[in-house]
């Protein structure tokens, strides 16, 4: 049995719809997941919900729902969401599911029986709309929280708290021993300046039924629930612990799982995040892990925030981006490409829908489409759509793409590759600009000059599909339709110049990025 490559996103909350920065994280792990499918990987991709916790019993109580009712409501959006963004997700988790909830008890009756917990009383503030408790370091200089926590009350209740405090040195020295452990560089020195400036206060891992109770029972005290962040960070090993993996079901001394599909995921490759839930992944999560005796996830790969118009995304505000309406609009690969091209796996990104329309318009419609339509259609015209004899003069050209998008895609850095694949693109529509093949067609002297040129170009355009097959999955099975090939661009080692046959036919030609009056 081979480890699979295992990808994760964070589970959103169900307290409303999907939004830029959801499909955005989702699409970078989809890219990741299929990149590492076409260079030969068996891969695991989870993507899910996280359904419990106040915020949600909140957002069902003012839509008069039962918190179950409101989540499956909701659940059937963002599943459709994911259809809509074709991710190629294997499973799709819910905080809810008895699969889930089952081996989180696991996880806390094992770490209770061996100590790590204790019960305590609690005074102080506490922001439901974070789930977090607050202390007076936590106040601003004016002597206020900062907005973003909503309503801060003062608090007195028992808790359970998990121990943290001999963590601290080991994580410490694991983060500087390993430094691909979170990326980018800058988000791993944020922990580790956080981790030695601060002590860890314990966690508390519960929260009292009485004041919320949608949440998973504590198995050893029911007048308590699980803290959502505890519950939520657990789907990372609940799910591999459904699908049989023999590691975390070992780890729980758990028999629940489905005992026929028996498949290896953990430890995780890739937890892809954004910055805001760092700390949760990069503190807690792997001290949660260390007391359950699994090893740490690979990587935990940070991406940053959108804004739009240089303002925070926000609902009350109308300050957003309809992921759906602007894939009904411009189609979803338009949408993918946007996203990808204009931002870095890291900092924080800015949507102008002028910015999207140029993109489309340059890049897109300009650069790959016309270069795809105009080479197949003179191939169509000139050659009755037959494949000429292959010609290598844009074999270099398209061997340093490949070449450089394979090394790119192994370090997730998705904008490179995109700028690297239209650097083909570009050299491509400027070949076709210096050979003429449009002048070549009316010189029959210039005929085996012309089938040369057709020929680079029509192999260029099948090169391109395979490069693009992660990041613009429709727009690749679109050209290799329209080369005529029934084999799939979906291995990486297709890239490789000359599998073009003379001979052979194409389809038909067709626009991939209409023109839009902009
Ligand atoms: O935090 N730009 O859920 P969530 C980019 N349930 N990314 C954004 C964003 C924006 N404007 N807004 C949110 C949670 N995100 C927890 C996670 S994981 C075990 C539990 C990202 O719905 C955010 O950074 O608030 C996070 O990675 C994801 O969307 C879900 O956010
Ligand atoms: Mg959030």
């Amino acid at each position: 049995m081979i480890k699979r490559f295992y990808i994760t996103t964070a589970i959103d909350y169900v307290n409303g719809q999907p939004h830029l920065g959801h499909a955005y994280e989702k699409i970078v792990a989809d890219v990741i997941a299929r990149a590492h499918r076409s260079l030969g990987q068996e891969v695991f991709f989870l993507t899910g919900l996280d359904e419990h916790g106040q915020k949600v019993q909140q957002a069902a109580l003012a839509d008069k729902k039962t918190p179950q009712e409101y989540c499956d409501a909701l659940a059937a959006d963002w599943l459709a969401f994911a259809k809509k963004l074709e991710l190629t997700n294997d499973d799709f988790v819910r905080t809810t599911q008895p699969r889930h909830k089952e081996f989180v008890q696991a996880i806390l009756s094992k770490l209770n029986d061996a100590g790590h917990f204790y019960k305590a009383s609690y005074k102080g503030f506490y922001s439901a709309r974070e789930e977090t408790f607050l202390t007076d370091k936590d106040r601003r200089p004016d002597g206020t929280f900062d907005p973003s926590y909503g309503e801060v009350v003062e608090l007195l209740e028992d808790n359970y708290y998990f121990k943290l405090g001999a963590q601290q040195q080991w994580l410490i020295h694991y983060l500087e021993a390993n430094p691909s452990f979170v990326q980018p560089d800058y988000r791993r020195n944020e922990v580790l300046g956080f981790l030695k400036n601060n002590t860890l206060e314990d966690l508390c891992i519960s929260r009292p039924a009485a004041r919320l109770n949608w949440g998973i029972p504590l198995p050893f005290d029911p007048n308590f629930v699980t803290y959502v962040w505890f519950d939520a960070l657990v789907n990372y090993i609940s799910i591999p612990a459904a699908h049989g993996d023999k590691m975390v079901l070992a780890a729980a001394k758990s028999e629940i799982g489905n005992r026929k599909s028996e498949i290896e995921l953990w430890p995780a490759d890739i937890h892809v995040i954004g910055k805001d839930i760092l700390k949760f992944h990069a503190v807690y999560w792997p001290i949660m892990l260390k007391t359950m005796g699994l090893p740490l996830p690979k990587q935990i790969l940070v991406h940053g925030w959108w804004q739009k118009d240089g303002a925070k995304i926000s609902k009350s505000t109308g300050n957003i981006v309809e992921p759906i309406a602007v894939i009904d609009e411009w189609g979803l690969d338009a949408f993918r490409f946007y996203v990808l091209r204009e931002l870095d796996i890291g900092p924080d990104g800015n949507w102008t829908d002028a910015g999207f329309k140029s993109r489309y318009q340059a890049e897109l419609a300009n650069g790959l489409g016309n270069l795809v339509n105009r080479s197949l259609s003179m191939l169509k015209r000139y050659r009755n759509g037959i494949v000429p004899t292959p010609s290598n003069e844009l074999s270099a050209d398209a061997a340093k793409a490949a070449d450089e998008t394979r090394a790119l895609l192994k370090q997730n850095q998705l904008q490179a590759a995109l700028q690297s694949i239209w650097g083909l693109v570009t050299r491509a529509n400027q070949y076709v600009d210096q050979t003429a093949p449009f002048k070549l067609a009316k010189d029959p002297s210039q005929e085996k000059r012309l089938d040369e040129v057709l020929y680079n170009l029509a192999e260029t355009c099948r090169v391109l599909a395979v490069l693009l097959r992660p990041f613009l999955p429709g727009t690749s099975l679109k050209i290799y339709a329209q080369l005529g090939l029934n084999e799939s661009p979906d291995k990486f080692s297709e890239a490789t110049w000359g599998k073009l046959k003379s001979g052979h036919v194409i389809g038909e030609p067709a626009p991939l990025f209409p023109r839009k009056d902009v």
